[in-house]
């Protein structure tokens, strides 16, 4: 056992912090006994405020409609190929009956960034779900607004917001996006809906084209000054549609680490092991749990829409039902010694 390595580890545990240089040696560094310390810290971190429970959140993907053109995103408006949809509201709200029906307390609007669907219909739709589903959690992630755009969705009853920074380096930002997106913006919008009184949900892929140690360095300091509620991790997967088609995947490794990192250094946040890290590795949302992650989230979508949202390409779940996605998930938690959660899962601080 590499004694740096679990002094590094410990130090996360006691001082909630990391420096530059140590970020980088628990990532990279070490073998087999090491990874398995920083995972077993972390999962301890985890099952000391959540007592091995995973939250489930049902995700709708509702529009694949998209204003932006990001390098790395199926759902790209520059991807001819991408064959676009909107759900109607009725289906939407079938797709909420459905998910209470099975269990899902959460609710996940999450689509591009689609001018069709206005403040006024999203606002329609968050009353209109929250009053069939009074006791459920309605979370948007829906990309950039206005703070008067976010406020109103609030008003309507929105819980959540999902927003990944993508990146904290500015340089780096504008390597994966067109010149008229900012990394600047995108990380006040954040503050914006801190500001609302959101649940706050950022993020970040690892392996994009350029990133290194240094920006994954910086993503821990700007989530440190965000104090998010929620972090969204996994693995840059290429889509054949994107400029990014040659780019390697991203490590699954290095996303498995990061969790217990952020596990550490966050204990109480809510940490998804996601889809992409399950389309990465069959296994990888276990792993995830195993490294400190307490929440999945199943796809709810209409199946026969499924395999239009791609934002990368060989996305798990694209063929199967939500009930059959409920139960796989269910088994898989059950088999790894965790047990779903019957309650919202609210950030602690919520409670
Ligand atoms: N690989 C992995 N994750 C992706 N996302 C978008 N495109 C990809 C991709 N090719 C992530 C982004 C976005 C979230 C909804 O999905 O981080 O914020
Ligand atoms: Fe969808 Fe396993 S979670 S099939």
């Amino acid at each position: 056992m590499d004694n740096r390595y679990k002094d590094i580890v410990e130090l996360m545990k006691d001082t909630r912090k990391i420096s530059e240089e140590d970020l980088a040696y628990v990532l990279e560094s070490g073998g087999e006994s090491e990874r398995e310390y920083l995972f077993e810290a972390a999962r301890n971190a985890a099952d000391q405020v959540f007592h091995k429970e995973i939250y489930l959140r049902g995700l709708i993907e509702f529009t694949n409609y998209c204003r932006n053109n990001c390098y790395y995103c199926g759902i790209r408006c520059g991807n001819s190929n991408a064959e676009r949809y909107r759900l109607t509201e009725e289906e939407i709200l079938s797709c909420c009956d459905i998910g209470d029906k099975i269990g899902f307390k959460t609710f996940v609007l999450q689509g591009g960034e689609d001018p069709y669907f206005t403040d006024d219909r999203i606002c329609e739709l968050v009353r209109k779900i929250k009053a069939a589903h009074p006791s459920c959690a309605v979370t948007l992630s829906i990309g950039e607004k206005s703070y008067e755009s976010y406020k109103k969705f609030y008003d309507a009853g929105a819980d959540r917001y999902l927003l990944r920074h993508e990146t904290a380096n500015e340089e780096h930002y504008s390597m994966l996006h067109p010149e008229n997106m900012s990394g600047a913006e995108r990380k006040q919008c954040l503050f914006d809906l801190k500001d609302i009184g959101f649940q706050v949900g950022c993020g970040i892929m690892i392996g994009t084209q350029g990133q290194t140690m240094k920006h994954i360095y910086e993503d821990i300091v700007f989530m440190q000054k965000l104090e998010p509620h929620m972090i969204g991790i996994g693995p840059f997967i290429p889509h054949k549609d994107t400029p990014f088609r040659d780019e390697p995947e991203g490590s699954v490794e290095i996303t498995l680490r990061l969790l217990s990192v952020l596990r550490l250094l966050f204990p109480k946040v809510l940490l998804p092991a996601t889809t992409a890290l399950g389309t990465a590795d069959s296994l990888g949302r276990e792993k995830g749990i195993l490294a400190g992650a307490n929440v999945m989230m199943p796809n709810l979508s209409p199946s026969g829409v499924r395999k239009k949202y791609l934002l990368y390409d060989g996305k798990i779940c694209t063929g199967e039902e939500a009930a059959e996605c409920n139960q796989c998930l269910r088994r898989r938690v059950e088999r790894i010694g965790y047990h779903v959660a019957e309650s919202r899962g609210d950030h602690p601080d919520f409670k």
